[in-house]
């Protein structure tokens, strides 16, 4: 065909590498994938039972639009017990997954041109779903030396009268680091400030371990102009499920809808039942793999210090993710990805994949077991790098 049938924007999104590692890693038998952000468990059983169960009793079709009533009942009771914040219904939208929910979230309230304040480095889709939408990414970087948390007097430097929103990711991808309370009230008075909208990424909600999580929605003033995300995924380790949920401004929740009913009708049924046994029954059942979670991170980071030319925080602050400083190796973080796949068949992925400050690091998931953990460890350490 002689015509360019692919649109633009996708022929000029970058391809980060990703496509090649995968390629090498299907010539090899023995990989150690620590590459990929896709918990290793199982969802506990009782969750997935919970979903057939009443998928059997009829829960097969399209729901009410904001999901199911009682499903958002389970948000409101879930967010008042476990994070101490009052939330009404009509603040609640039943989405489908998180990375869904944040294009939701700015194609529901940016216009062309609105600039996006994102954390450098961070998850890479907030930059695609703030560009669909037609709004303009600005990289605010963070630093190690601060451990890697989101400043919003570094932030403010950045705003300009373009400004809409500002993301806030905590604890983070791929860096762990988890904003405080003082970093999270500077933010919400930033944003009261300039008058900008923030979409809060929570979906790391338990895996913080430097300071206890809090949800932006616990600051005065922040409620009026947040849209908070969280999902399944991570919390109940059920990538598979694609189901998130939303907390917003009543209107913004009416302009989400209207986009969703477009595109997706309604969340997944089946999906949403596993989500209210979870939120109202998950925590014990999470607990040990929680814990599990925790013991990969520190005892990894802990190896990862003792390797020459490495250096990552420890005690990690948040999440499966450890975000190592390779710069003593003098190689890029991509050519030092590239060379522990090739020599020691272990899968990373290049720190600057998440925005420019990531380069000279690497993202390690802890998403195998210790075993395994320690093995990829020395298989890298005697490369000798
Ligand atoms: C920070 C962050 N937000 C959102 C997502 C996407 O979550 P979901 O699986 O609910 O779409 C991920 C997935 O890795 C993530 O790391």
């Amino acid at each position: 065909m002689a015509r360019q049938y692919i649109a633009q924007r996708l022929l000029q999104e970058k391809d980060f590498l990703m496509s090649q590692l995968q390629d090498m890693m299907k010539g090899m038998d023995d990989v150690i994938d620590l590459s990929v952000g896709d918990p290793d468990f199982t969802t506990p059983a009782p969750i997935i039972e919970a979903g057939y169960r009443d998928a059997l009793a009829g829960c097969t079709h399209y729901t009410q639009h904001r999901g199911y009533p009682d499903v958002i009942q389970a948000v409101v009771d879930y967010y008042k017990r476990e994070l101490g914040v009052d939330i009404d219904e009509k603040n609640v939208l039943i989405t489908t997954s998180a990375d869904y929910a944040a294009f939701q979230a700015c194609f529901a309230t940016l216009d062309p041109g609105d600039e996006v304040l994102i954390p450098d480095p961070s998850f890479l889709c907030y930059r695609s779903q703030v560009e669909y939408s037609g709004g303009k990414v600005v990289m605010v970087p963070t630093y190690e030396e601060d451990g890697w948390r989101f400043k919003a007097e570094v932030a403010e430097r950045y705003v300009t009268p373009k400004t809409k929103a500002i993301f806030l990711s905590t604890p983070n991808n791929p860096t762990g680091a988890c904003m405080h309370r003082e970093d999270l009230e500077a933010m919400v008075k930033l944003a009261e400030k300039y008058d900008l909208l923030l979409y809060s990424d929570e979906i790391y909600t338990w895996y913080s371990y430097e300071v206890p999580f809090i949800s932006v929605l616990s600051i005065p003033g922040a409620a009026e102009r947040t849209i908070v995300i969280n999902s399944m995924s991570k919390n109940y380790v059920c990538t598979g499920a694609r189901l998130a949920w939303v907390i917003a401004p009543v209107p913004l929740i009416g302009a989400m809808v209207k986009e969703g009913m477009n595109m997706v009708y309604t969340a997944p049924s089946i999906s949403q039942r596993m989500a209210k046994f979870a939120l109202n029954e998950g925590k014990e059942l999470m607990a040990p793999i929680m814990a599990e979670f925790k013991e990969r991170m520190f005892r990894t980071a802990e190896r990862i210090n003792q390797i020459p030319h490495l250096k990552v925080q420890s005690p990690p602050p948040g999440t499966f993710y450890l975000f190592v400083n390779v710069k003593e190796t003098g190689l890029t973080d991509e050519e030092f990805v590239l060379k522990v796949l090739e020599k020691a068949h272990v899968a990373l992925v290049p720190g600057s994949n998440f925005g420019e400050q990531g380069a000279g690091y690497v993202r390690i998931c802890c998403t195998v077991g210790l075993p395994k953990l320690m093995e990829a460890m020395d298989r890298i350490e005697a490369l000798g790098l």
